[in-house]
C-alpha cells in the first residue's frame, strides 16, 4: 500500500481497516484527506485479497467531525462546486465498491463525517456516537451527498428534521431510525465491525459484489429494469466455481471454501 499522511491502513486476514488520522482536529476531512481516502479505497478495491473494509476515525471522540471548516471558509462559488464534486465523487466510488465497506462510528459523525458513513454499506456505532448534519448552522448545506442519502436511508421527514435543525442525535436514536445497523460499547466497536465484515467475507465474494451492484442499481432504476438486472446477475453467478462450491458444500454438509472464481 502507498504511504498516507492522514490515514493508516491495517490488514488482518481479508479485512482492511482504514483509520482517518487527524484526532487533534476531530478527524475533520481536509481536501488532502479526501484525496488520500479515494486513493486508498481504489487500492483496496483492486486487491483481490481484500474482502471487506472497515472505516473509522482515530481516537475515542470522533469518527469524522465534518469537512475542514478552516478550508471551507476560504471557498468561492466555483471552488465550492469543485470541493463538493470531489467529495461526492470519492464517496460515490466508495458506495459502488465491489466489497462491503462498514463504518465503525466511534464518536462524532457530523457533516461530511455523517455523509461518509452514509456512503458506506453498513454502519456500526459506539454508544457515545453522535450524528448530525450541522451545515445550516454554518450557512451552507450538506455537499457530500447528505441531502440525497439521508432521506433514502431514514425517510424524508426524519432527514429534513436533521438537515433543517442541524441538531445531533445520539446512537440509540440513530439505531431506532435505521441510521445505524447496531450499537455497541466503545471498547467492542472494532471487534463488532470486524465480526460483521468476517461474516460477509466468508460468503462468495462474487455473489457479494453482485448483490452490492444489484442493490445500488435497483435504488435508482425502474422496478422492471432493476428486476431485469437482478435476473441477469443471478444467472451470471451460475458460471462461477463459487456457486458449484457453495451448493456442493451445502449438500455435503460442510463449510464452503469460496475462491472468488
Ligand atoms: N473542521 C475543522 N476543525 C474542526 C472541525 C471541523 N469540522 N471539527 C472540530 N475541529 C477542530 C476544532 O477547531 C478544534 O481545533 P483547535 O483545538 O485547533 O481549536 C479541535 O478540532 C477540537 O474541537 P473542539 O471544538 O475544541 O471540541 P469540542 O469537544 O468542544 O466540540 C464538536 C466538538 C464536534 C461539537 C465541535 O468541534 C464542532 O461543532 N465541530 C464542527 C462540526 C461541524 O459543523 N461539521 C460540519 C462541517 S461542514
Amino acid at each position: 500500500m502507498a504511504d498516507y499522511r492522514f490515514l493508516t491502513i491495517e490488514r488482518t486476514d481479508a479485512i482492511a481497516t482504514v483509520t482517518v488520522q487527524r484526532p487533534e482536529k476531530l478527524n475533520a476531512l481536509n481536501a488532502d484527506t479526501i484525496v488520500e481516502l479515494d486513493a486508498a479505497l481504489r487500492e483496496l478495491e483492486a486487491d483481490d485479497a481484500v474482502r471487506g473494509v472497515i472505516l473509522t476515525g482515530a481516537g475515542e471522540k470522533a469518527f469524522v467531525a465534518g469537512a475542514d471548516i478552516a478550508e471551507l471558509a476560504k471557498m468561492g462559488p466555483l471552488s465550492g462546486v469543485r470541493i463538493s464534486r470531489q467529495g461526492q465523487d470519492a464517496f460515490r466510488f466508495l458506495e459502488r465498491m465491489r466489497k462491503p465497506v462498514i463504518a465503525a462510528v466511534n464518536g462524532f459523525a457530523l457533516g461530511g463525517g455523517l455523509e461518509l458513513a452514509l456512503a458506506c454499506h453498513l454502519r456500526v456505532a459506539s454508544e457515545n456516537a453522535r450524528f448530525g448534519l450541522p451545515e445550516v448552522k454554518l450557512g451552507i448545506i450538506p455537499g457530500y451527498g447528505g441531502t440525497v442519502r439521508l432521506p433514502r436511508l431514514v425517510g424524508r421527514g426524519r432527514a429534513l428534521e436533521m438537515i433543517l435543525t442541524g441538531e445531533m442525535i445520539d446512537a440509540a436514536e440513530a439505531h431506532r431510525i435505521g441510521l445505524v445497523n447496531r450499537v455497541v460499547p466503545q471498547p467492542q466497536l472494532l471487534e463488532a465491525a470486524r465480526d460483521l465484515a468476517a461474516k460477509i467475507a466468508a460468503n462468495g465474494p462474487i455473489a457479494v459484489a453482485l448483490a452490492l451492484q444489484a442493490v445500488d442499481f435497483g435504488y435508482h432504476a425502474t422496478t422492471d429494469d432493476a428486476l431485469r438486472l437482478e435476473s441477469n446477475l443471478f444467472g451470471l453467478l451460475a458460471s462461477t466455481e463459487d456457486m458449484r462450491e457453495g451448493m456442493a458444500a451445502f449438500l455435503e454438509k460442510r463449510r464452503a471454501e469460496f475462491r472468488g472464481r
